[in-house]
């Protein structure tokens, strides 16, 4: 999925910077771990991977990929090919009440809502392929692993037909041509490694006990929440129907603010990150142009690393769609190595 501050540009950066300072890592620590892509590339390396984010779709996405190693069977609910079921679910079943509909009521144009983000039919099928992934779920026709497969499916689904240029926090005010395309779901690719990879979904603070031989850290850069800019798929993931406010019908957010994202908190979240860390290494992306200073950065790296082991690394930026190094601006992408223990 395409994911503000995503790394599957970095990986191999990322690769080299680990093999040249420690060689294979045994097991690795994503904390931050959004769209689960380098996750999934330590787990092809062969690493245990445990994997976390705070935001719940992010989980989702990363358990029902990189938490398994082989597709789920799905033999309890006797349909051989649930995600061809899924597709072609008839969406206007009737006698079926559309008021249980939460996406189709707030999220594309109807009598009580003028907001564009999906075509009707989009919206109903969101509803009704996320309704009957739980009510199989509930009904015990299929277990965690195959629940957490086919909402990974769903979610990776939805940006194909958003009426949005990338992020949630508008919608455009014309539809564009993509949202004229019915949602499909895709089989999710899975890889296994034979490892015993797990999925968590905590505040990153919560999970710095835990001993792994790299911890890598790709936290937020900016004042930019993340909720904000992928609320939908949130809600999709939760289902939990939340009370939502203004234009974009945003759920609300303040658990999940990150201290990140803040210039009050960003420099003690660092350093509890470094300092509290039981993992032998850290590897940390981030950028020249951040909320902490480089120097900030490097002087907490110091404070705490194995003496001589901190070194830190900086590429030119490399936008989305442009795969060309940019370095007109200034801005660049850092890699931040050391050792911890
Ligand atoms: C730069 S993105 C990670 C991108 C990821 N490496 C990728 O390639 O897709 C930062 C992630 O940190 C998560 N996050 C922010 N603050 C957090 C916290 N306090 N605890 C856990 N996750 C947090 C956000 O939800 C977001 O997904």
């Amino acid at each position: 999925m395409r994911y503000i501050g995503g790394k599957s540009l970095l990986l191999d950066r990322i690769s080299q910077v680990v093999e040249e300072n420690m060689g294979q890592a045994d097991s690795v620590l994503d904390i931050f771990s959004g769209s689960a892509v380098v996750s999934d590339h330590f787990k092809r390396q062969g690493s245990r991977v445990v994997s976390n984010d705070f935001l719940y779709f992010c989980y989702v996405l990363a358990r029902g990929t990189v938490g398994l190693n082989k597709r789920p069977s799905f033999t309890r609910l006797g349909i051989s090919d649930p995600i061809g079921y899924l597709n072609t679910l008839d969406i206007n079943q009737e006698g079926e009440t559309l008021s249980d509909c939460f996406i189709y009521q707030n999220y594309s144009p109807n009598e009580t809502c003028d907001r564009m983000y999906f075509q009707k039919e989009n919206a109903l099928k969101i509803d009704r392929i996320r309704q009957t992934i739980e009510a199989w779920h509930r009904e015990g026709r299929i277990d965690e692993n195959g629940y957490y497969y086919l909402l990974a499916a769903l979610i990776n689904a939805v940006p194909y037909v958003a009426n949005i240029t990338g992020v949630y926090a508008a919608y455009l005010k014309y539809w564009d041509a993509r949202t004229y395309r019915s949602l499909m779901l895709a089989e999710p690719r899975i890889y296994s490694n034979q490892r015993r990879n797990r999925c968590c979904s905590e505040d990153y603070s919560a999970l710095l006990r835990l001993r792994c031989d790299l911890l890598y850290a790709d936290p937020p850069y900016n004042s930019r929440e993340y909720l904000p800019n992928y609320h939908i798929l949130e809600t999709i993931a939760q289902y939990d129907k939340p009370r939502i406010t203004g234009v974009t019908g945003m759920r609300d957010y303040e658990e999940q603010k990150s201290a990140f994202c803040r210039k009050g908190t960003v420099y003690h979240a660092f350093e509890r990150l470094v300092r509290d860390c039981k993992s032998r290494h850290i590897l940390i992306s981030y950028n020249n142009e951040g909320l902490l200073s480089t120097d900030e950065l490097c002087e907490i790296c110091t404070r705490y690393c194995v003496p001589g082991t901190f070194k830190l690394y900086e590429y030119a930026y490399r936008r989305y769609k442009n795969k060309i190094p940019n370095d007109t601006k200034g801005l660049k992408e850092q890699l931040y190595f050391l050792r911890r223990h």
